[in-house]
């Protein structure tokens, strides 16, 4: 009786085992592979683009020029360098270049190094808002 219960025991913790190792491996998940088409580099947008955002009608705002004082020792990445700029990227037309959007206004411009991107679409009005 006592081997039978032992027996239970040690079946029952190599069982819950074996289902806890199949949960983490994902023996439960339906995996699909999705490939988003042909890739292409596109040219110009570079310096430190960390960011894009893409609005409901497939326009893709990419932020570029992200740096930091503690890049100033990388020619690459310095602040003296790096214009903080937004391209638009149109994913209806994917063939053609990012384009630079000009940006206008009082908000110092010269330290606009932009890192995240993101946009709200208000759905009554239609207009797109940045931040
Ligand atoms: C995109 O830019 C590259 C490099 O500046 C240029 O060679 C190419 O013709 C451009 N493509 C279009 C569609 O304008």
């Amino acid at each position: 009786m006592l081997l039978r219960l032992i027996v239970f025991v040690v079946l029952a913790v190599v069982a819950t085992r074996l289902c806890k190792l199949a949960y983490i491996l994902g023996y439960h998940k339906a995996i699909y592979n999705q490939y988003p088409g042909p890739c292409r580099v596109v040219p110009n947008v570079d310096k430190g683009s960390e960011d894009i955002t893409v609005t409901s009608d497939g326009l893709a705002f990419i932020s570029s020029g992200v740096t930091s004082p503690r890049y100033i020792h990388n020619p690459r990445h310095s602040p003296q360098l790096v214009k903080g700029r937004i391209f638009l990227f149109d994913f209806n037309n994917p063939d053609e270049n990012a384009t630079e959007i000009s940006l206008v206004g009082n908000f110092g411009r010269d330290s606009f190094y932009p890192h995240g991107i993101s946009l709200y679409e208000d759905p009554k009005t239609g207009t797109v808002y940045f931040c």
